[in-house]
């Protein structure tokens, strides 16, 4: 299993987040993260391309160091100054009230605790500071549901800790967040694997 997390899962994790359709929507959702942004479980960097000129400074944390080697050839592209972390979002090594952006892009998902993440993130948001989110999780469907709650416990394993049957909109309420701008369509694939909540929370 050492060998499988360490080698191969986060390729697979890049390869599976590089889709057309996922990188139609960050195309679509990153420019809107302006000032100093924080992008939660950055992973292979996926994001980093499509941040806009208002971004002043970026923060990227995530707890897989081999994802993090991923994203680093990257940032020679990028024209703000960026700082990698080998952190997990329950807890944060940036004071309280210094982010203007949470950027969340299918993270939600393998955080093992998404609530005490998301208090996390609260606390080093300013006041007035907005989070850009893209995440999967469970469908409004009763018959995608019941397969997603079916199958969890098997996918979890075999995709680094990955849950498709989280309320994201619910979860975001319970961290302490207020989604004003909220839309859920199933992307291309898997329907149990691809229902995900699009938007804008405060
Ligand atoms: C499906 S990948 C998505 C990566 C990236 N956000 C993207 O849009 O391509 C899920 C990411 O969450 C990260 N992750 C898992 N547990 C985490 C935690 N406790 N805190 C922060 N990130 C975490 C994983 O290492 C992985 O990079």
């Amino acid at each position: 299993m050492a060998f499988y997390s360490k080698y191969i899962l986060p390729r697979l994790i890049d390869l599976a987040m590089k889709n057309p359709a996922t990188t139609e929507c960050r195309s679509r959702i990153i420019p809107r993260a302006t000032g100093r942004v924080l992008d939660v479980g950055i992973g292979s960097g996926l994001n980093l391309r499509f941040y806009g000129p208002r971004v002043t400074r970026l923060w990227g944390i995530d707890p897989s160091s081999e994802l993090l080697e991923m994203a680093r050839p990257k940032l020679k592209r990028v024209p703000f100054p960026v700082e990698l972390l080998a952190h997990s979002a329950e807890e944060i090594s940036l004071p309280q009230g210094s982010i203007d952006t949470i950027v969340l892009t299918w993270t939600l998902c393998s955080i093992p605790n998404p609530i005490q993440a998301l208090r996390e993130l609260r606390r080093v948001l300013r006041a007035g500071g907005q989070v850009v989110f893209a995440e999967h999780g469970l469908s409004s469907e009763p018959g995608v549901q019941a397969w997603q709650k079916r199958l969890n416990p098997v996918w979890r394993r075999i995709a680094g800790g990955c849950n498709m049957n989280r309320k994201i909109d619910d979860l975001l309420s319970a961290g302490g967040f207020n989604a004003v701008e909220l839309s859920t369509s199933y992307f291309p694939g898997p329907r149990i694997l691809t229902y995900t909540f699009q938007g804008l929370a405060v």
